[in-house]
């Protein structure tokens, strides 16, 4: 490490006589975990398999307050930034007058649209590698305020307290214009989104005859259901601070799900050229899509820092976490009619999504359930409302929570029309190849799903009628759903270094946003090369390293995963044939042959044994290094459809005088491929439960449209399910192993935890009162609400 080191900042004396002094210093330098960051598991973790269960590497760094998030690092005289919002939700900004806070000792600087440094303007330099269609929202560019919270003003001063302060004497004159941020108001001038975001199809064209068949169906529903804007709330909010160096080189540490899409945006706004730049994400404290894109704090704190030539940190508050993306509010209508058997004749599903009158926020809404069960007729729609909102931002599992909910209400009420139990009616119409595009499924246990969970929770015991169980003064229901999400693959690289001493150490600019990279990337190496895991580094959060893409779509180890064990298996082969030229009777043993294991290469049979160390040596050199590109197998990949499933069951209990409704037992049944690690994966699915029940029961950012305006940007009334929320989650992973999706065998378990779990709720609360609700949140007024 070279002295610019934010390690190597001056550290303030120890504590001596205050006991609570540790608590009140803000040097975090003495704590701070090995010089690069890097969490290793701890000596006697062992040796490992894919599919051994293991707590997290970065737990003790992060239970110890050690992991440093991006808000956290130290530097050499730091200056503050804190962002001015306007109120106005649409207009041109007439003045700002900063006189107040810049006649403060110690405000150094009131950045404004008008006095900023020069940058690029062109929307194509603030492109990110996520953007969807549109023009990027730049902050401070011009005087035309688009939105409710829009930051107009940063002020940068010596500490935090004195920026806050002068941040309230900024003075910000906007002339108003008429907004519109109701997207219900505004129907009538839906349009069809014309975006081509990663991640995103636009639904298929109908097949069949869906609303002809709908029409003569004597077995039909039709239901309707509005879910409202849901806000990240990730424990770490947005931040960035940006280190200048003597060379003027700029290190970020940024609180993103992609270090080199931050990198990217940076140099190419500025106009850095890109060696220029670090980013750097070692530690991120959540993000559930929140950070696929880079926020704009990085710009700000990066603006400050070039314009002052002095380091500047800023980080937002969690009511302005409330002012950029948010999960759009969706207005749903799903018709579906059957035969006498239950067999679906018709699948009508249309869907009208929030977003900004700049960008085409897309995300894939009503296609799952042209997939999910099999019918010859099914007609899909998805529209968007341009608001004077930011635009929506991917928020995990992003348009399966929505449209996958609405669908499976809708089979749930369509149980109910065709006198079936729901679990019934589902396997009734099981697609064992997908129909949409008519491919077969890649795997799909969806069906042991069903079986599995149904016999862990008991669904055989379950009385078809609803309203008819009643405990104290709570009626008692059960219900379910199916859960869906796409496996995905992206591209990316990684190195791998054994080093003569036995330790291995591999890199890739990926990112552990809360979900274990570092522990499932660390276990696959060691496994591939069958050293203990305290001998493995596993590197990332940083983006000098390997390419990577960013962490989203429950993508990341069937990306970086495979990029991982793909450069291990290079050096196996290394290995094998040093072994084969140079240690006696290995010359004709096969690679299909050896094995790793305790720090050897071994002979499957004839009991030959090589030290990983001899070998490494045998040139002379003391390493071996690897690298690896992964790409994903188009040519195979396209011939299957290939998604991850899951079943839920939950039981409910309702209080129709309070309207209150307690979760008390969730059982979900996943299938997604081959499971890496049981611990960190049983740990997504329990997160996408909790917050399915968040979703199901308590989120909503509502707004005031007369001030276009979110109201409730704080965590005292936007309410999260906390623990007592949560009953008893029981998650099972049924077996799949899909070595079309990843050379792992593994599909992906970060989003689908969510699905379907409002769906199930839902249900459960019809079966348990014999009440449809269909809307999220169905908070305690609906509940009580009689119709
Ligand atoms: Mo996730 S919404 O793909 O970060």
């Amino acid at each position: 490490m070279n002295d610019r080191s934010p390690l190597s900042a001056p550290r303030h004396p120890s504590p001596t006589d205050d006991p609570l002094a540790d608590l009140h210093t803000t040097d975090l330098s003495d704590l701070a975990i090995e010089a690069d960051q890097q969490p290793r598991a701890d000596v006697g973790t062992g040796t490992v398999q894919i599919g051994t269960g293991l707590s997290r590497i970065d737990a003790l760094a992060k239970v110890t307050g050690r992991a440093r998030y991006a808000a956290e690092h130290p530097a050499d005289d730091l200056l503050y930034g804190w962002v001015v919002n306007t109120a106005a939700a649409r207009g041109r900004i007439t003045s700002i007058d900063a006189s107040r806070a810049l006649a403060l000792t110690g405000v150094v600087d009131v950045l404004t649209h008008e006095n900023r440094p020069k940058m690029r303007s062109l929307d194509l330099f603030y492109k990110d590698m996520t953007a969807p269609a549109g023009s990027p929202f730049k902050p401070l560019h011009d005087d035309e305020v688009h939105y409710s919270g829009q930051p107009v003003a940063l002020v940068v001063a010596r500490s935090l307290e004195l920026a806050r302060h002068a941040a309230r004497l900024v003075q910000v004159r906007v002339e108003t214009q008429p907004h519109e941020t109701s997207m219900l108001a505004h129907r009538d001038r839906s349009h069809e989104p014309k975006s081509l975001k990663a991640g995103y199809s636009p639904p298929p064209k109908p097949r069949g005859a869906a609303d002809a068949h709908w029409e003569d169906a004597s077995i039909r529903v039709d239901t309707e259901s509005y879910a409202g804007v849901e806000h990240h709330n990730p424990m770490e909010m947005h931040a960035s601070t940006v280190i200048v160096g003597k060379d003027g080189h700029l290190t970020v540490y940024d609180k993103t799900q992609g270090s080199q899409n931050s990198r990217w945006v940076i140099s190419r706004v500025f106009g850095l050229p890109a060696r220029k730049v670090t980013v750097r994400n070692p530690f991120v404290g959540g993000a559930f899509g929140s950070g696929l894109r880079p926020q704009y704090q990085l710009l700000l704190a990066t603006m400050a820092a070039l314009h002052l030539k002095q380091s500047v940190r800023v980080m937002l508050t969690r009511q302005q976490m409330f002012t950029f993306g948010h999960r759009p509010e969706t207005w749903q209508r799903v018709r579906l009619a059957s035969d006498g058997e239950g067999r679906l004749t018709s699948v009508i599903h249309e869907a009208l999504a929030e977003t900004s009158r700049k960008e085409d926020y897309v995300e894939v809404v009503v296609n799952w359930s042209g997939q999910l069960y099999h019918c010859e007729n099914v007609r899909l729609d998805y529209r968007l409302v341009a608001l004077d909102q930011y635009s929506p931002i991917d928020m995990r599992a992003p348009g399966a929570a929505h449209g996958v909910h609405a669908l499976e209400v809708a089979m749930d009420e369509l149980s109910y029309a065709a006198g079936l139990d729901p679990l019934e009616l589902r396997l009734r119409n099981y697609a064992d190849r997908d129909s949409a595009q008519d491919l077969p499924f890649s795997t799909k246990a969806l069906r042991e799903c069903y079986a599995q969970g149904a016999e862990r929770f008991g669904w055989s015991r379950r009385p078809r009628q609803p309203r008819s169980r009643r405990e104290g003064d709570e009626w008692v229901g059960w219900g379910m759903a199916t859960g869906t999400w796409d496996a995905m693959q992206m591209f990316a690289r990684a190195r791998a270094v054994l080093h003569a001493n036995g330790q291995l150490v591999v890199e890739s600019a990926a990112t552990d946003i809360g979900t274990g990279t570092y522990t499932v990337m660390t276990q696959i190496a060691a496994a591939a090369l069958g050293l203990p895991m305290e001998q493995v580094t596993f590197r990332l959060g940083d983006s000098t390293l390997p390419v990577a893409p960013i962490e989203g779509g429950s993508s990341h180890v069937t990306t970086v995963g495979s990029a991982v064990e793909g450069a291990c298996e290079k050096i196996q082969r290394e290995l094998w044939k040093r072994a084969r030229h140079h240690v006696d009777g290995f010359a004709k043993v096969k690679f299909e042959d050896v094995e790793f294991s305790n720090g050897h290469l071994n002979a499957r049979t004839g009991g030959l044994s090589v030290p990983l160390e001899q070998l490494v040596r045998l040139k002379g050199e003391d390493q071996i290094e690897a690298k690896y590109l992964l790409l994903p197998n188009l040519l195979k990949q396209k011939k299957y459809v290939r998604a991850v499933h899951s079943a839920v069951f939950c039981e409910v209990r309702v209080d129709e005088e309070l309207g209150t409704v307690r979760v008390t037992r969730v059982v979900s049944a996943v299938a997604a491929g081959r499971i890496i690690n049981p611990v960190t994966a049983r740990s997504q699915v329990i997160g996408g439960v909790v917050w399915g029940i968040s979703q199901a029961l308590l989120e909503e950012t509502l707004s005031d449209h007369a001030l276009g305006r979110f109201m409730n940007h704080n965590l005292g009334e936007y309410h999260v399910a906390v623990n007592a929320d949560v009953g008893e989650i029981d998650v099972l992973f049924v077996e799949e192993d899909d070595r079309i999706v990843s050379r792992l065998g593994a599909k992906g378990v970060g989003e689908i935890g969510i699905v379907g779990v409002a769906a199930a709720i839902s249900n459960a609360i019809f079966h348990a009162t014999g009440r449809r609700l269909r809307s999220t949140p169905m908070t305690p007024d609906k509940v009580m609400r009689r119709d």
